[in-house]
């Protein structure tokens, strides 16, 4: 009900402001803010986005929420505390870790992310609040009510895997990115994306799980009939580590400024698993891309791209359009 979204929305409100106070202004922040500044954040950015420390204790935010007056059974259900297994009382979900809010799509903190300091795999990398009342994963663009206006103007809107990438591309100016926290791309970030601009430029991670997460996406907004570009990342970096090692300008030039269009993504996608001086490699290269192809309405794709594919594949242009048209016979 109203009241109590209410009073889980003060809270995350008040969250953010003890968090972010002990960040910026204790001796128990240092050690987090130094992190920070090692990964090129600015203290600019720490504050925009209201990046804060929690602290390592059980009871900081639950205390002072308990003394601030809050129903406790509420903040449980709200995901900042933990019921201890004896019923005596609340502990502190979030302990040693730096807090990233989530806000909705009217800048309302709802949620929290927080990263452990440590690149240790017995820890969870990120520790997110659980779905809740306020709260549903599949429903927030992390950053969106920052980025309307850009987005807005620009016409375009990058998509990213995380928000580390969302907040690094602001750093250098590219202020028109949201970022859905993984790889899972719901109806719900789907319909916002198409409502808000006419291009969705897909940017995810240039690891193997960021090219399948961006052939997905691709497939799925093709599907939705977007009008979509795909920017792909060299060498398994992600948006966050190509900003951090070339800069913004590379950024903005080479990378969101040179995206793909989806064939040509195809293209790249099937031959990044593949050596083409094997000839199977080159005959399932080939292959993939005609049942892409074959998918796709335009002659004028279809005759561009057997070009490119006969370039790439020394095989003649005559082949592969027959190849395609008995293809294109077996499916009828
Ligand atoms: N994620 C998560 N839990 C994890 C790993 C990832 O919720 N254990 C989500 C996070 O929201 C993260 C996004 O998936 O932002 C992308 O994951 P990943 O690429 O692994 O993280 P990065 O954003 O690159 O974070 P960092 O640069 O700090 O490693
Ligand atoms: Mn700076
Ligand atoms: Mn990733
Ligand atoms: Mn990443
Ligand atoms: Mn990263």
């Amino acid at each position: 009900n109203q009241q109590e979204f209410k009073q889980m929305m003060d809270a995350h409100a008040l969250a953010t402001n003890f968090y972010s106070h002990i960040l910026l202004n204790t001796v128990e922040g240092e050690k987090a803010l130094e992190y920070l500044e090692k990964r090129g954040f600015s203290r600019a950015s720490i504050e925009k986005y209201g990046i804060g420390w929690a602290l390592d204790d059980f009871e900081a935010l639950s205390g002072l929420l308990k003394r601030k007056g809050f129903n406790m059974q509420e903040m449980e259900r709200s995901g900042l505390c933990i019921m201890k297994d004896d019923g005596t009382g609340y502990f502190d979900r979030f302990r040693g870790r730096i807090m990233f809010p989530l806000w909705d799509d009217t800048g309302n903190v709802i949620a929290f992310s927080g990263r452990s300091l440590y690149e240790d795999k017995e820890v969870a990398k990120y520790l997110n609040s659980p779905e809740t009342p306020i709260f549903e994963k599949g429903k927030v663009l992390y950053n969106l009510h920052n980025a309307r206006l850009n987005i807005r103007k620009t016409g375009k809107v990058i998509l990213f895997e995380g928000f580390m990438d969302t907040i690094s591309a602001d750093h250098v100016d590219v202020g028109n990115s949201v970022a859905i926290m993984g790889t899972s791309l719901s109806e719900s970030h789907l319909l916002k994306l198409k409502r808000i601009a006419k291009e969705l430029i897909i940017c995810c991670d240039g690891d193997s799980a960021g090219w399948e997460a961006a052939k997905r996406f691709a497939t799925i907004a093709n599907a939705n009939g977007m009008n979509i570009r795909i920017a792909l990342l060299p060498n398994d970096m992600d948006p966050d580590e190509f900003i951090q090692e070339y800069g913004g300008e590379a950024f903005r030039e080479q990378i969101i400024g040179n995206p793909h269009s989806y064939m040509s993504f195809i293209m790249a996608y099937a031959k990044r698993s593949k050596n083409l001086s094997y000839e199977n490699d080159v005959l399932q290269f080939i292959h993939e891309v005609l049942e892409e192809l074959a998918l796709r309405p335009s002659p004028v794709e279809r005759d561009l791209y057997i070009r490119q594919l006969s370039e790439e594949t020394n095989v003649s242009v005559e082949a592969i359009n027959q190849q395609f048209i008995k293809m294109a016979g077996n499916r009828a």
